[in-house]
Protein backbone atom coordinates (compact mmCIF):
# COMPACT_ATOMS: atom_id res chain seq x y z
CA UNK A 1 0.00 0.00 0.00
CA UNK A 2 1.76 2.83 -0.89
CA UNK A 3 1.70 6.46 1.19
CA UNK A 4 1.50 4.36 4.33
CA UNK A 5 3.78 5.94 6.61
CA UNK A 6 5.80 4.95 9.73
CA UNK A 7 4.97 1.43 10.96
CA UNK A 8 3.91 0.43 7.56
CA UNK A 9 1.54 -1.75 8.88
CA UNK A 10 0.04 -4.51 7.25
CA UNK A 11 -3.96 -3.96 8.04
CA UNK A 12 -6.87 -6.61 8.13
CA UNK A 13 -9.84 -6.73 6.55
CA UNK A 14 -12.78 -8.76 7.25
CA UNK A 15 -16.07 -8.79 5.45
CA UNK A 16 -18.98 -11.27 6.31
CA UNK A 17 -22.79 -11.95 5.89
CA UNK A 18 -25.20 -13.73 7.76
CA UNK A 19 -28.71 -14.03 7.44
CA UNK A 20 -30.84 -13.38 10.00
CA UNK A 21 -34.94 -14.00 10.20
CA UNK A 22 -36.07 -11.21 11.62
CA UNK A 23 -37.29 -7.88 10.28
CA UNK A 24 -35.13 -5.30 9.01
CA UNK A 25 -35.78 -3.25 11.70
CA UNK A 26 -35.64 -5.62 14.74
CA UNK A 27 -32.04 -6.60 13.47
CA UNK A 28 -30.95 -3.06 13.10
CA UNK A 29 -32.78 -1.58 15.94
CA UNK A 30 -30.69 -4.47 17.91
CA UNK A 31 -27.98 -3.27 16.45
CA UNK A 32 -27.94 0.40 18.10
CA UNK A 33 -27.82 -1.32 21.62
CA UNK A 34 -24.14 -1.04 21.44
CA UNK A 35 -23.56 -1.43 25.36
CA UNK A 36 -25.38 -5.08 24.62
CA UNK A 37 -22.50 -6.02 22.01
CA UNK A 38 -20.43 -7.99 24.66
CA UNK A 39 -23.84 -10.67 24.60
CA UNK A 40 -23.01 -11.74 21.43
CA UNK A 41 -19.23 -10.37 20.81
CA UNK A 42 -16.78 -13.03 21.65
CA UNK A 43 -13.46 -11.01 22.77
CA UNK A 44 -15.44 -7.75 23.93
CA UNK A 45 -16.08 -7.59 27.43
CA UNK A 46 -17.62 -3.41 27.65
CA UNK A 47 -19.12 -1.42 25.40
CA UNK A 48 -20.04 2.01 27.08
CA UNK A 49 -22.13 4.34 25.20
CA UNK A 50 -20.40 7.91 25.97
CA UNK A 51 -23.02 9.99 23.41
CA UNK A 52 -25.01 9.27 20.72
CA UNK A 53 -21.91 8.87 18.58
CA UNK A 54 -18.89 8.51 21.20
CA UNK A 55 -18.35 4.51 22.14
CA UNK A 56 -15.91 3.46 24.49
CA UNK A 57 -14.56 -0.77 23.63
CA UNK A 58 -13.19 -2.94 26.15
CA UNK A 59 -12.65 -5.92 24.31
CA UNK A 60 -9.48 -8.85 24.09
CA UNK A 61 -7.81 -9.33 20.73
CA UNK A 62 -5.65 -12.70 21.14
CA UNK A 63 -5.27 -12.66 24.98
CA UNK A 64 -4.31 -8.86 24.66
CA UNK A 65 -6.48 -6.48 26.12
CA UNK A 66 -7.14 -3.23 23.74
CA UNK A 67 -9.42 -0.10 24.24
CA UNK A 68 -10.44 2.46 22.18
CA UNK A 69 -12.77 5.41 21.14
CA UNK A 70 -15.00 4.79 18.38
CA UNK A 71 -16.71 7.56 16.69
CA UNK A 72 -20.11 6.71 14.63
CA UNK A 73 -19.28 8.44 10.97
CA UNK A 74 -22.53 7.54 9.87
CA UNK A 75 -25.75 6.18 10.49
CA UNK A 76 -28.64 5.58 8.85
CA UNK A 77 -31.81 3.59 10.02
CA UNK A 78 -32.67 0.03 8.88
CA UNK A 79 -29.37 0.57 6.38
CA UNK A 80 -26.04 1.14 7.88
CA UNK A 81 -23.59 2.07 10.74
CA UNK A 82 -20.14 3.11 10.16
CA UNK A 83 -17.71 3.85 12.84
CA UNK A 84 -13.71 4.84 12.82
CA UNK A 85 -11.91 4.54 16.39
CA UNK A 86 -10.51 7.94 17.47
CA UNK A 87 -8.04 6.93 19.79
CA UNK A 88 -6.60 3.68 21.07
CA UNK A 89 -6.38 0.48 19.22
CA UNK A 90 -6.73 1.51 15.14
CA UNK A 91 -10.15 0.13 13.50
CA UNK A 92 -13.27 1.05 11.33
CA UNK A 93 -15.71 -0.59 9.96
CA UNK A 94 -19.75 -0.97 8.80
CA UNK A 95 -22.16 -3.00 9.20
CA UNK A 96 -25.37 -3.05 6.56
CA UNK A 97 -28.83 -4.46 6.74
CA UNK A 98 -30.70 -5.42 3.65
CA UNK A 99 -34.25 -6.71 3.77
CA UNK A 100 -34.64 -9.94 2.15
CA UNK A 101 -38.16 -9.89 1.90
CA UNK A 102 -40.36 -8.89 4.88
CA UNK A 103 -38.82 -11.32 7.47
CA UNK A 104 -35.67 -11.71 7.33
CA UNK A 105 -32.45 -9.40 6.75
CA UNK A 106 -28.58 -10.09 5.51
CA UNK A 107 -26.80 -8.35 8.04
CA UNK A 108 -22.96 -7.66 6.54
CA UNK A 109 -19.72 -6.93 8.85
CA UNK A 110 -17.18 -4.79 7.13
CA UNK A 111 -14.19 -4.67 9.64
CA UNK A 112 -10.10 -3.36 9.01
CA UNK A 113 -7.71 -3.34 11.67
CA UNK A 114 -4.33 -2.69 12.58
CA UNK A 115 -3.14 -5.49 14.32
CA UNK A 116 -0.89 -4.93 17.38
CA UNK A 117 1.61 -6.52 19.60
CA UNK A 118 4.35 -9.64 18.10
CA UNK A 119 1.24 -12.22 18.96
CA UNK A 120 -1.44 -10.61 16.61
CA UNK A 121 1.81 -9.75 13.89
CA UNK A 122 2.74 -12.94 13.99
CA UNK A 123 -0.03 -15.13 14.16
CA UNK A 124 -2.88 -15.39 11.36
CA UNK A 125 -4.28 -12.36 12.08
CA UNK A 126 -6.92 -12.43 9.23
CA UNK A 127 -8.22 -16.05 10.08
CA UNK A 128 -7.63 -15.51 13.80
CA UNK A 129 -10.28 -12.03 13.21
CA UNK A 130 -12.04 -13.83 10.43
CA UNK A 131 -13.12 -16.71 12.54
CA UNK A 132 -14.17 -14.19 15.33
CA UNK A 133 -16.28 -12.00 12.95
CA UNK A 134 -18.02 -15.30 11.97
CA UNK A 135 -18.23 -16.50 15.18
CA UNK A 136 -19.98 -12.56 16.68
CA UNK A 137 -22.20 -12.86 13.94
CA UNK A 138 -23.65 -16.20 14.49
CA UNK A 139 -23.98 -15.45 17.69
CA UNK A 140 -25.92 -12.15 17.00
CA UNK A 141 -28.09 -14.10 14.81
CA UNK A 142 -29.40 -16.85 17.70
CA UNK A 143 -29.72 -14.14 19.97
CA UNK A 144 -31.84 -11.83 18.13
CA UNK A 145 -33.75 -14.75 16.72
CA UNK A 146 -34.35 -16.32 19.81
CA UNK A 147 -35.87 -12.98 21.31
CA UNK A 148 -37.48 -12.40 18.25
CA UNK A 149 -37.87 -8.47 19.09
CA UNK A 150 -35.21 -6.19 20.02
CA UNK A 151 -34.21 -5.09 23.40
CA UNK A 152 -34.39 -1.33 22.33
CA UNK A 153 -33.79 1.11 19.31
CA UNK A 154 -32.46 3.88 18.21
CA UNK A 155 -33.74 5.83 15.08
CA UNK A 156 -31.53 9.01 15.12
CA UNK A 157 -29.33 9.51 12.17
CA UNK A 158 -26.01 10.62 11.66
CA UNK A 159 -24.48 11.86 8.53
CA UNK A 160 -27.47 9.98 6.79
CA UNK A 161 -27.36 11.97 3.03
CA UNK A 162 -23.61 12.16 2.77
CA UNK A 163 -21.70 9.49 0.75
CA UNK A 164 -19.74 8.15 3.46
CA UNK A 165 -17.56 4.83 2.53
CA UNK A 166 -16.58 2.33 4.68
CA UNK A 167 -13.95 3.57 6.47
CA UNK A 168 -11.20 1.82 6.86
CA UNK A 169 -7.45 2.45 7.28
CA UNK A 170 -7.28 2.95 3.66
CA UNK A 171 -8.87 6.45 4.42
CA UNK A 172 -6.18 7.27 7.04
CA UNK A 173 -3.45 7.12 4.33
CA UNK A 174 -5.32 9.03 2.13
CA UNK A 175 -5.38 11.88 4.28
CA UNK A 176 -2.16 11.24 6.47
CA UNK A 177 0.23 13.12 3.82
CA UNK A 178 -1.89 16.21 3.94
CA UNK A 179 -3.01 16.65 7.19
CA UNK A 180 -1.14 13.76 9.23
CA UNK A 181 -2.02 13.83 12.87
CA UNK A 182 -3.94 16.99 12.84
CA UNK A 183 -6.61 14.63 10.34
CA UNK A 184 -9.61 14.99 12.72
CA UNK A 185 -9.33 18.26 13.09
CA UNK A 186 -12.56 21.04 12.80
CA UNK A 187 -11.22 21.65 9.01
CA UNK A 188 -11.63 17.98 7.92
CA UNK A 189 -14.91 17.40 10.15
CA UNK A 190 -16.35 20.54 8.19
CA UNK A 191 -15.33 19.19 5.05
CA UNK A 192 -17.75 16.71 4.93
CA UNK A 193 -18.35 12.92 6.05
CA UNK A 194 -15.89 11.26 4.33
CA UNK A 195 -13.07 13.81 5.16
CA UNK A 196 -14.66 13.15 8.63
CA UNK A 197 -14.41 9.20 8.39
CA UNK A 198 -10.70 9.39 6.79
CA UNK A 199 -9.65 12.31 9.44
CA UNK A 200 -11.15 10.10 12.32
CA UNK A 201 -9.36 7.19 11.62
CA UNK A 202 -5.93 8.99 10.71
CA UNK A 203 -5.97 10.49 13.90
CA UNK A 204 -5.84 7.18 14.62
CA UNK A 205 -3.57 5.88 13.10
CA UNK A 206 -1.17 8.97 13.91
CA UNK A 207 -2.10 8.90 17.61
CA UNK A 208 -0.57 5.75 17.47
CA UNK A 209 2.36 6.21 15.54
CA UNK A 210 3.46 8.93 17.57
CA UNK A 211 3.28 7.17 20.77
CA UNK A 212 0.39 9.53 21.49
CA UNK A 213 -2.04 6.97 22.58
CA UNK A 214 0.51 5.63 25.17
CA UNK A 215 2.06 2.24 24.20
CA UNK A 216 -1.77 1.23 23.50
CA UNK A 217 -0.21 -1.75 21.10
CA UNK A 218 2.38 -2.73 23.13
CA UNK A 219 1.87 -6.36 25.03
CA UNK A 220 1.59 -6.16 28.47
CA UNK A 221 -1.06 -6.16 31.01
CA UNK A 222 -3.07 -2.84 31.16
CA UNK A 223 -4.11 -3.41 34.18
CA UNK A 224 -4.14 0.23 35.24
CA UNK A 225 -7.05 1.34 37.57
CA UNK A 226 -9.02 -1.57 36.63
CA UNK A 227 -10.04 -3.41 39.29
CA UNK A 228 -9.96 -6.92 40.51
CA UNK A 229 -13.72 -7.17 39.28
CA UNK A 230 -13.51 -6.02 35.88
CA UNK A 231 -10.76 -8.96 35.62
CA UNK A 232 -12.81 -11.45 36.75
CA UNK A 233 -15.83 -10.64 34.81
CA UNK A 234 -13.98 -10.12 31.68
CA UNK A 235 -12.72 -13.90 32.22
CA UNK A 236 -16.05 -14.96 32.76
CA UNK A 237 -17.42 -13.31 29.55
CA UNK A 238 -13.84 -14.92 27.62
CA UNK A 239 -14.27 -18.59 29.12
CA UNK A 240 -18.11 -18.56 28.32
CA UNK A 241 -17.52 -17.48 24.58
CA UNK A 242 -14.95 -20.58 24.24
CA UNK A 243 -17.31 -22.43 25.07
CA UNK A 244 -19.78 -21.22 22.38
CA UNK A 245 -16.80 -21.93 20.41
CA UNK A 246 -16.51 -25.46 21.26
CA UNK A 247 -20.24 -25.95 20.36
CA UNK A 248 -19.80 -24.21 17.13
CA UNK A 249 -17.35 -26.46 15.66
CA UNK A 250 -17.50 -29.91 14.24
CA UNK A 251 -13.68 -29.82 13.93
CA UNK A 252 -12.53 -32.73 16.73
CA UNK A 253 -8.85 -30.70 16.99
CA UNK A 254 -9.98 -27.62 17.05
CA UNK A 255 -12.50 -28.59 19.73
CA UNK A 256 -9.27 -30.27 21.37
CA UNK A 257 -7.90 -27.17 21.35
CA UNK A 258 -10.63 -25.00 22.55
CA UNK A 259 -11.50 -27.32 25.53
CA UNK A 260 -7.89 -27.36 26.81
CA UNK A 261 -7.93 -23.12 26.69
CA UNK A 262 -11.55 -23.07 28.54
CA UNK A 263 -9.07 -25.95 30.81
CA UNK A 264 -6.69 -23.54 31.56
CA UNK A 265 -8.79 -20.49 31.69
CA UNK A 266 -11.19 -21.41 34.10
CA UNK A 267 -8.36 -23.43 36.57
CA UNK A 268 -6.30 -19.83 36.41
CA UNK A 269 -9.37 -18.44 36.98
CA UNK A 270 -10.34 -19.82 40.11
CA UNK A 271 -6.81 -20.16 41.48
CA UNK A 272 -6.60 -16.55 41.09
CA UNK A 273 -9.91 -16.38 43.13
CA UNK A 274 -9.02 -18.47 45.63
CA UNK A 275 -5.19 -16.66 46.36
CA UNK A 276 -6.33 -13.33 46.19
CA UNK A 277 -10.10 -12.57 46.18
CA UNK A 278 -11.54 -15.26 48.93
CA UNK A 279 -8.97 -13.16 51.45
CA UNK A 280 -10.47 -10.04 50.74
CA UNK A 281 -14.28 -11.43 51.10
CA UNK A 282 -13.76 -13.30 54.02
CA UNK A 283 -12.25 -9.57 55.55
CA UNK A 284 -14.85 -7.26 54.38
CA UNK A 285 -18.42 -9.33 53.15
CA UNK A 286 -20.58 -9.89 56.60
CA UNK A 287 -21.73 -13.45 55.04
CA UNK A 288 -18.00 -13.82 53.95
CA UNK A 289 -17.28 -17.13 55.05
CA UNK A 290 -20.67 -18.61 53.74
CA UNK A 291 -19.62 -16.89 50.06
CA UNK A 292 -16.46 -18.09 50.17
CA UNK A 293 -17.42 -21.74 50.87
CA UNK A 294 -20.01 -22.04 48.23
CA UNK A 295 -17.83 -20.73 45.31
CA UNK A 296 -15.16 -22.88 46.90
CA UNK A 297 -17.60 -25.90 46.17
CA UNK A 298 -18.71 -24.90 42.64
CA UNK A 299 -15.07 -24.66 41.90
CA UNK A 300 -14.52 -28.47 43.10
CA UNK A 301 -17.70 -29.02 40.78
CA UNK A 302 -15.90 -27.00 37.81
CA UNK A 303 -12.79 -28.93 38.36
CA UNK A 304 -14.25 -32.55 38.77
CA UNK A 305 -16.03 -31.75 35.45
CA UNK A 306 -12.71 -30.34 33.56
CA UNK A 307 -10.90 -33.47 35.02
CA UNK A 308 -13.08 -35.53 32.70
CA UNK A 309 -12.92 -33.05 29.85
CA UNK A 310 -9.56 -33.17 29.68
CA UNK A 311 -9.46 -37.08 29.72
CA UNK A 312 -12.62 -37.75 27.33
CA UNK A 313 -12.15 -37.82 23.45
CA UNK A 314 -13.69 -34.87 21.79
CA UNK A 315 -15.58 -37.82 19.50
CA UNK A 316 -16.66 -39.67 22.77
CA UNK A 317 -20.71 -38.75 23.63
CA UNK A 318 -19.79 -38.11 27.08
CA UNK A 319 -18.26 -35.25 25.92
CA UNK A 320 -21.01 -33.22 24.99
CA UNK A 321 -22.67 -34.50 27.95
CA UNK A 322 -19.62 -32.62 30.02
CA UNK A 323 -19.26 -29.81 28.35
CA UNK A 324 -23.26 -29.12 28.84
CA UNK A 325 -22.38 -29.82 32.53
CA UNK A 326 -19.37 -27.06 32.76
CA UNK A 327 -21.53 -24.44 31.07
CA UNK A 328 -24.30 -25.22 33.61
CA UNK A 329 -22.05 -24.82 36.51
CA UNK A 330 -20.17 -22.35 35.09
CA UNK A 331 -23.30 -20.07 34.26
CA UNK A 332 -24.65 -20.51 37.64
CA UNK A 333 -20.98 -19.13 39.13
CA UNK A 334 -21.10 -16.10 36.85
CA UNK A 335 -24.64 -15.19 38.22
CA UNK A 336 -23.56 -15.95 41.78
CA UNK A 337 -20.72 -13.46 41.57
CA UNK A 338 -21.56 -11.18 39.38
CA UNK A 339 -24.85 -10.43 40.35
CA UNK A 340 -24.63 -10.67 44.44
CA UNK A 341 -20.62 -11.05 45.69
CA UNK A 342 -18.75 -8.70 43.21
CA UNK A 343 -21.33 -5.64 43.58
CA UNK A 344 -20.78 -6.59 47.15
CA UNK A 345 -16.81 -6.24 46.90
CA UNK A 346 -17.22 -3.22 45.22
CA UNK A 347 -19.55 -1.83 47.92
CA UNK A 348 -17.05 -2.81 50.90
CA UNK A 349 -13.65 -3.04 49.71
CA UNK A 350 -11.86 0.14 49.27
CA UNK A 351 -11.26 0.82 45.48
CA UNK A 352 -7.09 1.12 46.13
CA UNK A 353 -7.39 -2.71 47.61
CA UNK A 354 -9.37 -3.89 44.42
CA UNK A 355 -6.95 -2.65 41.78
CA UNK A 356 -3.92 -4.17 44.02
CA UNK A 357 -5.40 -7.43 43.88
CA UNK A 358 -6.04 -6.87 40.35
CA UNK A 359 -2.66 -6.06 39.59
CA UNK A 360 -1.76 -9.58 42.02
CA UNK A 361 -4.07 -11.60 39.64
CA UNK A 362 -2.71 -10.05 36.47
CA UNK A 363 1.19 -11.40 37.53
CA UNK A 364 -0.40 -14.64 38.59
CA UNK A 365 -1.81 -15.25 35.10
CA UNK A 366 1.83 -14.90 33.97
CA UNK A 367 2.75 -18.03 35.47
CA UNK A 368 0.42 -20.08 33.53
CA UNK A 369 -0.54 -17.80 30.15
CA UNK A 370 -3.05 -20.11 28.90
CA UNK A 371 -3.18 -19.70 24.80
CA UNK A 372 -5.87 -17.44 24.06
CA UNK A 373 -7.04 -18.76 20.56
CA UNK A 374 -5.94 -22.10 18.96
CA UNK A 375 -5.25 -19.88 16.07
CA UNK A 376 -2.80 -17.72 17.74
CA UNK A 377 0.85 -18.34 17.01
CA UNK A 378 1.96 -18.99 20.42
CA UNK A 379 0.02 -22.22 20.34
CA UNK A 380 3.04 -24.44 20.80
CA UNK A 381 4.26 -22.36 23.72
CA UNK A 382 1.10 -23.04 25.97
CA UNK A 383 1.70 -26.60 24.78
CA UNK A 384 4.76 -26.82 26.49
CA UNK A 385 3.95 -25.50 29.16
CA UNK A 386 0.27 -26.49 29.61
CA UNK A 387 -0.45 -29.52 28.52
CA UNK A 388 -2.56 -30.49 27.35
CA UNK A 389 -4.38 -33.97 28.37
CA UNK A 390 -4.60 -35.90 31.18
CA UNK A 391 -3.42 -34.02 34.08
CA UNK A 392 -3.91 -30.52 33.06
CA UNK A 393 -6.01 -29.13 35.46
CA UNK A 394 -3.90 -30.81 38.48
CA UNK A 395 -0.22 -29.20 36.63
CA UNK A 396 -1.42 -25.91 36.20
CA UNK A 397 -3.10 -25.71 39.53
CA UNK A 398 0.18 -26.46 40.97
CA UNK A 399 1.83 -24.04 39.22
CA UNK A 400 -0.84 -21.39 39.87
CA UNK A 401 -0.26 -22.38 43.64
CA UNK A 402 2.59 -23.24 44.23
CA UNK A 403 1.73 -26.71 45.63
CA UNK A 404 4.42 -29.09 44.55
CA UNK A 405 3.53 -31.90 42.47
CA UNK A 406 3.25 -35.19 44.37
FE1 LIG B 1 -15.39 -18.22 41.78
FE1 LIG C 1 -15.42 -16.29 38.84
Amino acid sequence: MSGRGKGSSVTTKVNQSVQVDVPVRVAYDQWTQFEEFPRFMGGVSQVTQLSDTLLHWVAEIAGVRREWDAAIVQQVPDERIAWAATEGATNAGAVSFVPVGTEATTVTLELEYEPEGAVEKAGDALNLVQRQVAGDLERFKAYIESRGVETGGWRGAVNEDLPVGTPGAQDAAMTRGDSGKAGVSGKAVAAGAAAVVAGVAAAAVAGRGSGESSEAGEEVDVVGEQDVVDLLTIDHAEVTALITDIWATQDGELRRDLTDTVIAELVRHSVAEEMHVYPAMRKYLPDGDAAVEHDTTEHKQLEVTMKQLESVDVADVRFAELLRQLETVLADHVADEERDQFPELRARVPHAELVDIAHKVAAAKKLAPTRPHPAAPNNQLFHKLAGPGVGLVDRLRDRLSGRSTP
